[in-house]
């Protein structure tokens, strides 16, 4: 926190219009700069879904498409570049009805089964466990297993922990021997179930805690191997199941079984689930719209917060917001029931501010997964046969990953409205953080399509501005399409100084940006 101190002693932050006049006043609260943003608010979600595993990540390893023991190249390329820190699989809805067991072994003896939720296709198992796994080894990243409630039993959901996790010579330890790895890997992040209120078992509150709590027991911490449980929490506005869950949890002592509650939102622009809208052909009223609905996101977290303070005043709850993104009507042509929608200047938009809100919340918002890494809903990556493309909410990963593991710097904002047919919403969205080497960033979104922002931050003489990106494109609906260059992509930003003590720079409208100061 080098340059806390010298930055802000309770710093006023103007925003000026164009027009000169103050529109905005942030105040960033140094004192209150103690919590650090997980780099799991960065973790990405990849289901059994359509074309995420199969053809997305996995094409095998006979594949013409350049592979590494089966998991495409460009893909995990762009992924180690991406800097992601966790990644959740195998579902969603997939894991209730996922049995582990029949994706390990030879691959010609694994049977195959029918993915029921999504399209009805069937699956060979030849991505499982030993090759999730093995993808996030090349990552460098932290696996998060969905354990299956729905359909599974507590044995086998325990077996999966020992396979994983032992050391010691037992019945799942010498299985994995016999499958080709010695030595345990360290599968810290545990989903106790998926959506148990809904696709995972259409479980009641105080079913699905009784399950919970058979299942959770049975999830062994092997020496060294302390699990990080995660039980089902609410889908979007649903705080009655948060309020049963948790008052269960503490009138039967049970609060011990559990480190986080999972918490799903996803933004649906249209008026319902029946007319979600189209990712691409839209205009500003859906802009508007689908931004007002994703800022909500911030509300519930404070509420569900609320509630894990009621319930659990002494023992802190973690909230994982492990599905969230924007959920379109699927691309005319493609299959149904493979959610693969396009991704455009909108979704950057919701991506940067979700981001902004889970670092402003980062005390305890812990971990966060976007949905979904490959090919579905609002997806980081998308390809066709051997193209591949990265799309705007890509891009926005690359530049908020400043983000990671920093210390949050808490910021107070008032700023104009952005205004459109009888919508509105706060023009500007940020959030701030320091790292460990004294660089600070700033990550700003100005939904407001023809108006931009001059930003004016006051800070010590010694800080210089040392870089700037921006995103940004001429069209509310352009995206990145295969076999044509890249439209919405990230540039260098240069116009930005420091004089006189003030940081400043001139936000344009429909744009992204992410300043450092150092
Ligand atoms: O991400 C798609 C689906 O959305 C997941 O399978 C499920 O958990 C949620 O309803």
């Amino acid at each position: 926190m080098k340059n806390l101190q010298l930055l802000f002693l309770s710093v006023l932050i103007t925003l000026i219009g164009l027009n000169g006049k103050a529109q905005v006043k942030i105040t960033v609260n140094s004192e209150n700069a103690e919590h650090q943003i997980s780099k799991h608010i960065y973790g990405h979600f990849s289901e059994h879904l359509g074309n995420c595993i199969y053809g997305g990540i996995w094409v095998g390893e006979n594949s013409p498409i350049p592979n590494v023991n089966g998991i495409r190249t460009d893909v995990a390329d762009a992924l180690i570049e991406v800097g992601m820190p966790s990644l959740r699989w195998p579902g969603g809805c997939f894991a209730d009805e996922y049995h582990w067991k029949d994706g390990i072994g030879p691959k010609s003896e694994r049977p195959p089964m029918i993915n029921t939720h999504w399209g009805m296709v069937s699956e060979d198992n030849s991505f499982g466990t030993h090759e999730f796994l093995e993808l996030c080894e090349l990552l460098k990243c932290e696996p998060i297993f969905a354990g299956n409630v729905g359909s599974g039993t507590v044995r086998e959901l325990s077996e999966w922990v020992e396979y994983v996790n032992a050391d010691i010579k037992s019945p799942m330890t010498l299985l994995r021997e016999k499958n080709g790895h010695t030595d345990p890997w360290y599968v810290k992040y545990w989903n106790i179930g998926n959506e148990s209120w809904g696709c995972g078992g259409n479980m009641t509150p105080e079913i699905y805690f009784d399950n919970m709590v058979q299942y959770s027991t049975f999830m062994r911490n092997y020496p060294n191997k302390r699990l990080y449980k995660m039980i089902v929490g609410p889908g979007g506005s649903d705080l009655d199941w948060t309020e049963r869950l948790l008052k269960k949890a503490a009138d039967n002592g049970k609060l011990g079984m559990f480190n986080a509650i999972s918490m799903h939102y996803y933004t649906v622009p249209g008026p319902s689930w029946q007319q979600k809208g189209s990712a691409t052909e839209f205009g500003e009223k859906e802009w508007i719209v689908t931004i007002r609905k994703a800022l909500g996101i911030e509300e519930l977290i404070e509420k569900n917060i609320e509630v894990f303070k009621k319930y659990s005043p002494r023992r802190k709850i973690d909230l994982a917001v492990d599905e969230w993104g924007c959920w379109h009507t699927e691309e005319p042509g493609t299959k149904g029931g493979f959610l693969y929608q396009q991704n455009t200047l909108r979704d950057a938009m919701v991506a940067a501010l979700s981001l902004n809100i889970f670092n402003n919340h980062c005390e305890w918002v812990k971990m966060a997964n976007i949905a979904q890494t490959v090919n579905v809903l609002q997806a980081l990556i998308l390809t066709k046969d051997a193209e591949m493309v990265k799309t705007p909410t890509y891009y926005v990963y690359k530049m908020f990953k400043v983000h990671q593991d920093a210390t949050l710097l808490p910021i107070e904002i008032e700023c104009p409205e952005y205004e459109f047919d009888g919508e509105k919403v706060p023009a500007i969205n940020i959030s701030a953080s320091e790292n460990e080497a004294g660089e600070i960033h700033f990550t700003l979104a100005n939904f407001d399509p023809s108006q931009s922002h001059k930003i004016e931050i006051p800070v010590n003489d010694k800080l210089k501005f040392s870089y700037g990106e921006i995103l940004t494109s001429d069209n509310l609906n352009d995206f990145n399409n295969f076999g044509s260059a890249e439209n919405v992509t990230t540039k260098e930003f240069k116009e930005a100084s420091v004089k006189s003590g003030n940081l400043s720079f001139e936000i344009p409208a429909k744009s992204i940006l992410m300043i450092e100061i150092k």
